[in-house]
């Protein structure tokens, strides 16, 4: 199947908007994202050509996604455990289970790339902690 097929553009919104609804709502995630993000509108725009750039190839997101999470502080690895549930949360309703299965390994697989890398830069005196459990 050439990736294009996987799904639209469309589903990719709802998946992103339903997802960063239920980031807003929580009580852990929600501060941090509305203390940083001012322009919502603009965010979701971003994160939708992230999302249909990895799961489409569309190649319309050429951000750094790597220094800008960085550079937030505070962050610990509950927080990305709980990114994670909430992004299973998300996709668990998608009737698209191919693409629900495929957001999913690339959400992994970022989530744990980007504790990494923010663990080298803001602690890097410690042992990396993993986020093993999720
Ligand atoms: C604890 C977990 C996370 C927190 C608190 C968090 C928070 C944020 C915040 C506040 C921004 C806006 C930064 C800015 O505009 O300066 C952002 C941007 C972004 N995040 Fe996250 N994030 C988390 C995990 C993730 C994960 C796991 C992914 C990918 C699977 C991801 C993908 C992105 C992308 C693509 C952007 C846009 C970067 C750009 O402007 O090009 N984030 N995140």
């Amino acid at each position: 199947m050439d990736r294009s097929e996987l799904c639209t553009e469309q589903e990719i919104a709802t998946l992103v908007y339903g997802f960063y609804d239920r980031i807003r709502a929580d009580a852990m995630l929600g501060p941090v994202f509305n203390t940083h993000i001012t322009d919502w509108n603009t965010h979701l725009q971003i994160m939708v050509r992230f999302w249909s750039s990895l799961l489409l190839g569309a190649g319309t997101y050429s951000g750094t996604p790597m220094p800008k999470h960085v550079a937030l502080p505070g962050l610990h690895a509950d927080m990305f455990r709980q990114w994670l549930a909430l992004f299973h949360a998300t996709t668990e309703e998608l009737p698209n289970r191919l693409l629900a299965t495929r957001a999913e390994e690339y959400a992994q697989r970022i989530a744990r790339s980007l504790w990494y890398g923010w663990q080298m830069n803001n602690a890097p005196n410690s042992l990396p902690s993993e986020l093993a459990h999720v």
